[in-house]
């Protein structure tokens, strides 16, 4: 599966937004400042677990490996989004990859295995879709396991050409272990990191399945690999 479907539909939260724009300019709001507004999407650490080895299937649905008939152990979790610059114009033709631990926080790396636990041979882990013409994106995956030390999260990463432009951590609002995680309280400012916190809602009343939207905000300036490596401890669980 690698078309969007037609009717997705991207939500701007423009009350937070036009919220955090009253603050920061005392109730005065002019176009150019409304135009500059955005907030860039904040940058964490890439973690150890980005894939050693690539799946052969890395499309942007994790929860169907190509030509294996089970589907991955989990609650599956859409979203999507558009990936804009500062200035709120989309961005196409860049790819987003994605990689996660599987529901029982195991990872496809070659030590992504957590203690005790064994990976689900269905899942994907890794995923990537190239932005369209209105900057969507969007991934059709499961929630991912929790693991020792850290709260659930996904691995975001964002390629212009051969230009790694932004990698960062996705989290879901509402879980206990965000208030203690480490990497999350150190990413970005309030704004930014209330920015890579997202409501996950049932699809639907009667589904087991959840669905949000994250547009992703990036500045021009290409990531610093040793940036990139950083932000969390030395050797801890990322
Ligand atoms: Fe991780």
């Amino acid at each position: 599966m690698n078309s969007l479907t037609p009717t997705f539909h991207i939500r701007i939260d423009r009350r937070r937004l036009l919220h955090s724009l009253l603050l920061a300019t005392g109730g005065i709001i002019t176009s150019s400042v409304y135009a500059e507004a955005l907030t860039l999407t904040p940058r964490a650490t890439e973690g150890p677990y980005y894939p050693d080895h690539l799946p052969l299937d890395q499309d942007n649905d994790l929860l169907q490996i190509q030509g294996k008939a089970t589907q991955a152990i989990g609650t599956v979790a859409e979203f999507g989004g558009r990936l804009l610059n500062a200035d709120g114009q989309p961005i196409q033709d860049a790819v987003i990859e994605l990689w996660q631990a599987d529901n029982n926080g195991c990872y496809i790396h070659s030590r992504g295995t957590q203690r005790g636990q064994e990976r689900d041979p269905a899942f994907q882990g890794y995923g990537k879709i190239v932005t369209n013409a209105k900057g969507e994106y969007r991934f059709r995956t499961i929630k991912p396991g929790l693991y020792t030390g850290r709260t659930i999260h996904w691995h975001i990463a964002v390629k212009q050409g051969d230009k790694r432009m932004l990698t960062t951590q996705l989290y879901i609002a509402g879980v206990p272990q965000n208030d203690k995680d480490g990497i999350l309280r150190r990413t970005g400012d309030e704004a930014q990191r209330l920015s890579v916190i997202r409501e996950f809602k049932p699809k639907s009343a009667d589904s087991q399945e959840l669905v949000s939207t994250w547009d992703i905000v990036i500045g021009s300036t290409p990531e610093d690999p040793e940036q990139r490596r950083g932000g969390g401890r030395p050797g801890g669980p990322q």
